[in-house]
């Protein structure tokens, strides 16, 4: 088997949500909003070497959350800019004789309800496509926005997915990938595959609990979340 890696990208200043503390740090269940992810991601693929990318302004807030909640934190990297800019000095951190076909999973920081199943079928379905993604089917009605953003039609939501983290790719196409410039409309790493022309991307089951955390109250929703998973 290959190694597995996990760039958990954490260096969002979070401006939506709008607190003092970027909200990957908040307390979600009485712990930080990462440490769930990271213990999550641990308990789902125990082998994997996790790479933790924060921004250097909140490193020292980090040291001081991990003795304080006596939490082994993996090894960290800076975080940039972008989104984009962060997975890339993940990925830089990952050693350069690692073997090419190596699984790269890319995790939000700020998806703290990952969960064991969604990680194993993005694993098994990276190795022999350009990528694997774990999407979920949209519950609301949708509408498309004419070019004046006023008007609007009907879509056949069906045809949707909303998708979600950790996306799988192996290392060398990842590399070859970010080796590209930066574009507005990276907004995930699928995104940046389809630009270097690794459009095989397969759809994996995602679960809808593994929300993003947003707005404060998605805080909230989590940690109901939680307590159902725990009284189930
Ligand atoms: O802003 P958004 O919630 O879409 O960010 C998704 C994830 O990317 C978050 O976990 C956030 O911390 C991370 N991120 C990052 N570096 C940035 C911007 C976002 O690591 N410059």
């Amino acid at each position: 088997m290959f190694p597995v890696y996990i760039i958990i990208v954490a260096a969002g200043s979070g401006s939506r949500f709008g607190s003092d503390i970027p909200k990957q740090f908040c307390l979600m269940g009485g712990r930080p909003v990462v440490m769930h992810t990271i213990d999550n991601l641990r308990r789902a693929r125990p082998g994997a070497e996790l790479i933790l990318v924060i921004s250097p302004s909140e490193e020292e807030r980090w040291r001081t959350l991990c003795l304080e909640y006596g939490f082994e934190s993996p090894r960290t990297v800076n975080g940039g800019k972008t989104r984009w800019e962060s997975v890339k000095n993940g990925l830089s951190a990952i050693p350069a004789d690692a073997s090419p076909q190596s699984a790269v999973l890319i995790h939000d920081g700020a998806r703290p309800l990952v969960d064991a199943a969604t990680v194993s079928r993005v694993c098994g379905a990276t190795i022999n496509t350009d990528g694997a993604i774990p999407a979920v089917p949209v519950s609301d009605s949708l509408r498309r926005l004419d070019e004046d953003g006023v008007r609007s039609e009907p879509v056949d939501r069906a045809a949707f997915r909303a998708v979600q983290t950790p996306q799988g790719f192996t290392l060398w196409r990842l590399r070859q990938a970010y080796s590209l410039p930066y574009q507005e409309s990276f907004t995930d790493d699928a995104s940046v595959m389809a630009e270097a022309g690794f459009e095989n991307i397969t759809l994996v089951a995602g679960n809808p609990d593994n929300i993003k955390i947003t707005n404060p109250r998605d805080i909230l929703i989590a940690e109901a979340i939680m307590s159902a998973d725990a009284e189930a």
